[in-house]
């Protein structure tokens, strides 16, 4: 009784701890997801376990960030991928099959299982009732080799949606409101729970838009129910077995609430350069659009497209815009073409990209310098997109649509009535560019190109840490500023040597060479280090750097856990006004560092330039400091004897 929804799916899976905010759990992983661009290192770490095939349920193994094979290096990267699955069990989706979240929601989501993915947007499965939470790939290797995933309990907020969204108010609208209220910093520590009678109205994709974007607020996960609309979605894709009833107690006890009347809601757009810069679409509505972007994981359902096209269908996009369409998944553009709004979409001017990522992870489509992109995805970080001085907004693909017929920032309530989509369109699958594996894969010969680099893997921590400040940064820094993954480098996504080069590239080109000439040091920051994407490459490149530490006022989730997992201390300033007695280049010094690691949270640190002690503290589970203090994860595992 008094269960909210989480923590019944969380105690099914529970192997250790208790379900108390703040506390250390361990659960049970049902499946498992990777990217190609943090997958390649996920099974590099895999492989070095030694586990002949993987224990989940269900693992899938993804190409969809990089799938443009402008040279070896990824067709490298994909080989090691398919050949590293076949061996160890693991379903490979190839190249074109659709965005890892989109298809695995289509394909092999499941109501009340758990998921870890490594993309920081695995929550889209909480769409359909999944505990899904995304990871770095480290963490997700030891879940396929059988392990737990540990984490901090997280406070359970209940988002209670009440009534019914108005005329051209989108999914998306209600996604973008919750970071207005909360910003991306909101939901550090937090599952997000949606109730209330306004999830009615809100079919499963819908729902998928809202739990991915979810991870714009920091948050470890969000979930609907799994009622009547997840039923009729399963068994519209031919799935119907798969389901399970699955909601809160009545009367579930939340640690916070939040209500949002969905009657109130109108178009949102958030601004450059943040997703919480949100704002009425009617507010900046008439600035000139170069570039509407219609996709990735957050909006390319089949049911987002077909608004587009209905919108689209019989007028032109503006001359002066360039519209682009990823659709999310090979099943979705099936389904567009047998419909007929694959020609509503490409008789009105519209680009069809291939179905993966593309644009929104900076493969092609960089706007023009200083340009106006406006994306229906869920990042809008400077640079993202490839160019440096682009201006991207967010928006839901209502919006996007009419203003890429407008060319300029449009409200869509000006334009008439929105478009009527029947929501009984039996689903089309598409298992062509799917590949299972062999029941044995012992004989299968795991292909390396020579992109495929060995991983550095880190050391245990010396008794007396001494470093420069390598870098002193401000808040919000993302991990985008950290590895940026800009299209001539996400090839590279195996090759760290090469990869280190361009860290903190747009922050501080010199960054790189400083490290390595003084053999390694610290980063300072501000609040919210490492928000952003779950890429462990922004643990991998410092680490190659000898960087030991970040000292930062607050960490993103997943990055801290990343830093742990390879054995880089995530420290928090006790006082946060000490960020401003640190200067780039000063010294510092931990003494006993093994000692004040294991005796409690406060650890002090010297600045020898000024002679000043600075308390910091590493907020860490027992096991996390052992994880720590044994140089990493994968040392860790090993000295421990596995799972
Ligand atoms: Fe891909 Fe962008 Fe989603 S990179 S997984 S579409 S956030």
């Amino acid at each position: 009784m008094n269960k909210t929804l989480a923590a019944k799916i969380l105690d099914a899976h529970l192997v250790s701890g208790r379900l108390v905010a703040g506390e250390e759990i361990g659960i049970r992983i049902d499946q498992t997801l990777t990217q190609d661009s943090t997958g390649t290192m996920a099974y590099l770490q895999l492989e070095a376990m030694e586990i002949p095939r993987v224990k989940t349920k269900l693992s899938v193994a993804f190409v969809d960030h990089n799938t443009l094979q402008s040279g070896f290096e990824n067709a490298d990267d994909h080989l090691y991928i398919q050949t590293v699955a076949a061996k160890h069990g693991i379903v490979f989706s190839k190249p074109g099959n659709g965005i890892c979240h989109q298809v695995q929601l289509e394909r092999f989501s499941h109501p009340g299982w758990t998921l870890l993915g490594s993309d920081s947007h695995t929550p889209t499965g909480g769409g359909i009732g999944m505990l899904a939470i995304g990871a770095g790939g480290l963490d997700v290797a030891v879940a396929m080799a059988g392990g737990a995933y540990y984490l901090t309990m997280p406070k359970i907020c209940q988002v209670e949606l009440t009534g019914k969204l108005p005329a051209w108010a989108a999914a998306k609208d209600i996604i973008l409101e919750v970071l207005r209220r909360l910003t991306v910093k909101g939901g550090v520590g937090r599952i997000f729970e949606y109730t209330g009678d306004g999830l009615a109205g809100l079919t499963v994709p819908e729902r998928a838009t809202i739990t991915n974007m979810g991870a714009e607020l920091g948050a470890t996960t969000s979930l609907f129910p799994s009622d009547a609309t997840t039923q009729a979605f399963l068994s519209a894709l031919g799935r119907g077995a798969d389901w399970l009833p699955l909601t809160a107690d009545a009367d579930a006890v939340y640690d916070e609430t939040v209500t949002i009347r969905l009657d109130e809601l109108e178009p949102l757009v958030a601004l450059p350069h943040s997703p919480d810069n949100v704002v009425p679409v009617a507010s900046v509505a008439g600035s000139k659009v170069d570039q509407v972007a219609i996709g990735s994981c957050t909006n390319s359902s089949y049911l987002d497209l077909s608004k587009v096209a209905k919108i689209l269908a019989g007028k032109r996009v503006h001359p002066e815009v360039s519209l682009v369409i990823a659709p999310g998944s090979r099943q979705v553009l099936g389904m567009l073409a047998d419909s007929g709004a694959l020609s509503s979409l490409l008789r009105s001017g519209a680009r069809i990209l291939e179905c993966a990522c593309g644009p929104c992870i900076g493969m092609g489509q960089a706007p023009k310098s200083g340009g106006v992109s406006l994306r229906t995805f869920n990042r809008n970080f400077a640079g993202r997109s490839g160019t440096p001085d682009a201006k991207v907004y967010l928006c839901s693909p209502e919006v996007a649509a009419v203003s890429a017929l407008t060319g300029k920032l449009s409200d869509p309530r000006d334009y008439g009535h929105p478009p009527v989509i029947d929501l009984n369109t039996p689903f089309v699958g598409d298992d062509n560019l799917l590949v299972f594996p062999p029941e044995q894969g012992q004989t299968v010969e795991v292909v390396r190109g020579p992109n495929i680099k060995p991983f550095p893997v880190a050391k245990q921590p010396p008794v007396t840490l001494t470093g420069a400040v390598l870098l002193k940064v401000g808040d919000n820094i993302t991990t985008d500023h950290i590895m940026p993954s800009h299209a001539h480098l996400l090839p590279y996504r195996s090759n760290i040597p090469h990869l280190a080069k361009y860290c903190f590239s747009g922050v501080d080109a010199d960054f790189p060479a400083r490290a390595l000439a003084q053999g390694g040091g610290l980063i300072v920051a501000g609040a919210n280090y490492g928000q952003g994407s779950s890429r462990e490459h922004a643990a991998l490149a410092p680490l190659y750097l000898g960087v030991k530490g970040v000292i930062a006022q607050s960490f993103a989730r997943i990055h801290r856990a990343n830093l742990i997992n390879f054995g880089i201390l995530p420290l928090i300033f006790a006082n946060p006004g000490d960020y401003d007695k640190l200067a780039q280049s000063d010294v510092l010094t931990i003494d006993a560092l093994h000692t004040q690691v294991q005796k409690g949270e406060l650890i002090t640190a010297a600045n020898t330039a000024s002679g000043q002690e600075i308390p910091l503290r590493l907020v860490a589970t027992s096991r996390e400091k052992e994880i720590i203090l044994a140089g990493g994860l994968l040392n860790f595992t090993r000295q421990t004897g596995g799972f």
